[in-house]
């Protein structure tokens, strides 16, 4: 068991912690050597489905950045594949999606699964990768949350304004309402697996809802995560990440979570402070800081840290995942600017 003071943990928690916990959405990628030799010899989807190859993409960058967490090696897009729709990682475009969803029956060809069945290299990369961190950092498992799952379903891939989903949305709410029924029970059910797989904290990623006025997110979007997270095995700390969602934090506060992610959009004191400081908060610097110098980046680190106060419940990340084109060196800067400057 990794302890349950660890600063990571105790952070979510709220509780006081001896320095500020820091750690990166995508810290185990593209941007790593290690990463890249191993992708020299597999693609993205076989080292996902190599338990003992994504234990080792998870751990390293433990030991090389000195991170207080590690996020297990997947994907979101891992669990579609048991629902009945095909992806497909090219190196151009990013992810693409067979068999988009267009109309209720597509919805209704959705198939349920049982997560320990049907995507078993997920739940053994779990274990493996708790033990080969050996109780050193807590680790996170994730998935993507009912809408940025949903988008992808209907573009069929990434997308720049949704229009696909959003038509969907406003054409076809019946069908809307049963994918993301189905969606945010698919969601529940895999993290659960998870965390009985021994990950001790999860991440929702709705990355892409922040294309969404505030009246949809309450309508369309809110109850959805709502019911995913109330789903989840008690004790256990939830993030909620999203982007671009400014002027919602408040509803996607509601939707649930022990810990809410910012981006960098937002300043970290102001949004803290619409949620009167109840829940724990995680971010927020522009993952292109990471990309100037060393210097900069620690006075980055040092305006985030100000804005946090020394509060308890200041995870530190970055606002979203680190950029492929980012310099190791600048993120072990990163990590030791934000455990010295922090420390009390
Ligand atoms: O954070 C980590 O290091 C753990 C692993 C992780 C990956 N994807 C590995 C990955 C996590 C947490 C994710 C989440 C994810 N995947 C999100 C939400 C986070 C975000 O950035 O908003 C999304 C939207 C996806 C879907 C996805 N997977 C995209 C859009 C892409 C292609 C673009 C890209 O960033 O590479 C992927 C592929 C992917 N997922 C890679 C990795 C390491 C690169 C694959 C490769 O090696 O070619």
């Amino acid at each position: 068991m990794a302890d349950a003071n660890h600063p990571f943990l105790a952070a979510c928690h709220r509780e006081k912690t001896p320095y500020t916990p820091v750690w990166l959405m995508r810290q185990a990628g593209r941007y790593m050597r290690e990463y890249r030799d191993l992708r020299a010899k597999f693609s993205f989807l076989e080292l996902c489905k190599r338990p003992d190859l994504a234990a080792e993409i998870t751990a390293t960058p433990v030991e090389r950045l000195g991170v207080d967490a590690a996020i297990l090696f997947a994907d979101i897009l891992l669990l579609l594949e048991p629902m009945g729709v095909g992806i497909e990682y090219t190196k151009e475009d990013g992810p693409v999606i067979h068999s988009k969803i267009v109309t209720r029956t597509d919805v209704e060809k959705l198939q349920e699964f049982e997560p320990e069945e049907a995507l078993p290299f997920v739940m053994e990369a779990v274990r493996k990768s708790r033990a080969a961190l050996n109780g050193k950092v807590p680790l996170i498992g994730f998935s993507g949350a009912p809408f940025t799952l949903a988008s992808y379903l209907i573009e069929g891939g990434s997308s720049r304004d949704y229009l696909r989903t959003k038509t969907l949305i406003y054409s076809n709410p019946g069908a809307w309402r049963g994918l993301m029924e189905r969606l945010s029970a698919a969601v529940g059910k895999y993290l659960n697996a998870q965390i009985a797989a021994g990950v001790e904290a999860v991440q929702l990623f709705d990355s892409w809802v922040g294309c969404l006025s505030p009246e949809d997110y309450q309508k369309y979007v809110l109850p959805y995560t709502r019911a995913a997270i109330a789903a989840l095995t008690p004790g256990i700390p939830v993030i909620h990440f999203s982007t671009g969602t400014a002027g919602i934090l408040k509803l996607v506060r509601q939707a649930g979570g022990d810990v809410i992610g910012l981006d960098w959009r937002v300043r970290l004191d102001e949004a803290w402070r619409q949620f009167d400081h109840e829940v724990a908060v995680q971010g927020n610097l522009d993952p292109a800081v990471l990309l100037a110098s060393p210097k900069e980046i620690r006075n980055r680190v040092a305006e985030i840290l100000e804005r946090a106060g020394g509060r308890p419940g200041h995870i530190f990340n970055l606002g979203h995942g680190v950029l492929p084109e980012t310099p190791v060196d600048h993120v072990i800067a990163m990590v030791e600017a934000v455990h010295e400057l922090s420390s009390r």
